[in-house]
């Protein structure tokens, strides 16, 4: 019933367990289940538990860190910044712009029956998160008179959801062939012994890879090729859960330009020495994102003589790539690091009855995309208003909401009416 090659497969791996209820499958649910894991990088699979199981042992290098420098968007002056829109301006109207939303995230805090872009947080007719920002590029195409090429890149998971919203909403009006989807990599769930988890008898747990799977999804979806024909230079990538997201800001492409650097990215300040923010920083002489999980609390409260965060400038997934920063990327095979998360997830016991634990048992693992900043020798970082550009959904309810979510959108928009 199981093909020998899926046999030694498995046998080979230490994974027989996968197929172990074969028999109790109807044909369709076997095959599915066969395909599920004839998708497994095995050897891939196996180095990553061996390194997550191995953590604790481990002796962590010995960093340097330092600050990295950054350009407050509210210093700039009248000129400055008009200078700045007219270069960003240009590279958008030349065709030179593309904007990426990464929408390939479980949303598991959120707890939304569906991807999370097609949540809807309660505004005035009700768009979905995809809506509010297709609006955004449809306004910035018009004002520009070039469509703007928008890739959203899904998961396995939601792939086919994705594209099924965007149809029944004729693609919100937006010209369908400026947006192209494109699908990350998952990768198995490893319970703390090394097994790969089955979530159902015929049903392999995977997760997608992490934001960090852009890039190996660009290479592999033939996105990047479709940028290089179409002499994109410059591919904005942000998330698709913050609700003020500026997708195409002029003055934002302008800066990057300008810069020097081939990659950009937003800052905002942290709210405080504890919030579960990365920040902004340089390790080794490397730019450097480090992890609220990782930082010190000493690193995390350190002052300047004016009272301000040393290390403050949070990074909130605002980043602006060049065309040769993502080539340089996606030409490293080695590809970004994994790191690893541990978490709580159902599976089925050998006996076939299905766990639901409560505490963590099984090893996730994920690529984040601000590890692709330590192979650059730069970053040049635009510090921005957290008011007017960042209003994040990540919780059901509470901080960062949609209720609060909501509440800063409106309040944006009324600032700006006021203006
Ligand atoms: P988060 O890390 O906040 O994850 O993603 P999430 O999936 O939205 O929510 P939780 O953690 O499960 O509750 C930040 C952004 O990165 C995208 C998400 O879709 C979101 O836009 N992302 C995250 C991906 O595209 N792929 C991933 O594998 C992870």
């Amino acid at each position: 019933m199981v093909p020998e090659k899926i046999k030694e497969l498995l046998k080979k791996n230490g994974q027989e367990h996968l197929t172990g209820f074969c028999g109790e499958l109807g044909d369709e649910e076997r095959k599915a289940l066969f395909k599920q894991i004839e998708g497994i990088d095995f050897e891939k699979v196996t180095e990553l538990y061996k390194s997550a199981s191995s953590e604790h042992t481990e002796s962590g290098g010995e960093y340097c860190y330092e600050p990295l420098g950054y350009t407050e968007k509210a210093g700039l002056t009248p000129d400055e910044r008009n200078e700045l829109e007219r270069i960003g301006g240009e590279i958008i109207a030349n065709g030179g712009f593309a904007a990426l939303t990464m929408a390939g995230g479980q949303g598991t805090r959120l707890g939304h029956d569906g991807p999370k872009g097609t949540y809807d947080i309660g505004l005035p007719g009700h768009p979905s998160l995809f809506e509010i920002q297709c609006s955004r590029l449809a306004a910035a195409s018009a004002k520009y008179g070039k469509t703007i090429p928008w890739y959203i890149m899904t998961s396995r998971e939601n792939d086919k959801a994705t594209r099924k919203f965007f149809r029944e909403h004729s693609f919100f009006g937006y010209p369908e062939e400026d947006i192209v989807f494109f699908v990350q990599n998952m990768l198995p769930m490893v319970a703390f012994d090394g097994k790969i988890v089955l979530d159902e008898k015929g049903h392999v747990k995977e997760g997608a890879d992490g934001h960090g799977g852009v890039f190996a999804a660009l290479k592999s979806s033939g996105c990047y090729d479709d940028m290089k024909r179409r002499g994109i230079k410059w591919i904005f990538i942000g998330g698709i859960d913050n609700v003020l997201l500026k997708l195409c800001d002029p003055l934002f492409i302008g800066f990057g330009e300008s810069s020097g650097a081939k990659i950009a990215a937003k800052s905002l300040v942290k709210r405080d020495a504890k919030e579960g923010v990365g920040v902004f920083c340089r390790r080794n002489g490397k730019p450097y994102v480090i992890e609220y999980t990782e930082i010190s609390d000493e690193m995390a409260d350190m002052r300047n003589g004016d009272g301000s965060f040393v290390y403050g400038d949070a990074h909130v997934l605002c980043n602006l790539f060049s065309i040769e920063a993502v080539a340089a990327v996606i030409g490293e095979n080695s590809g970004l690091p994994y790191h690893v998360a541990r978490k709580k997830t159902k599976f089925v016991n050998e006996k076939g009855e299905t766990i639901v634990p409560e505490k963590p048992n099984a090893y996730k693992f994920e690529a984040f995309i601000f590890d692709a900043f330590e192979m650059f020798d730069d970053l040049a970082i635009l510090r921005v208003d957290r008011e007017s550009e960042f209003a994040p959904v990540k919780n059901k309810e509470g901080e960062d909401s949609p209720e609060s979510a909501r509440r800063m959108y409106e309040e944006n928009l009324r600032r700006n009416e006021q203006r």
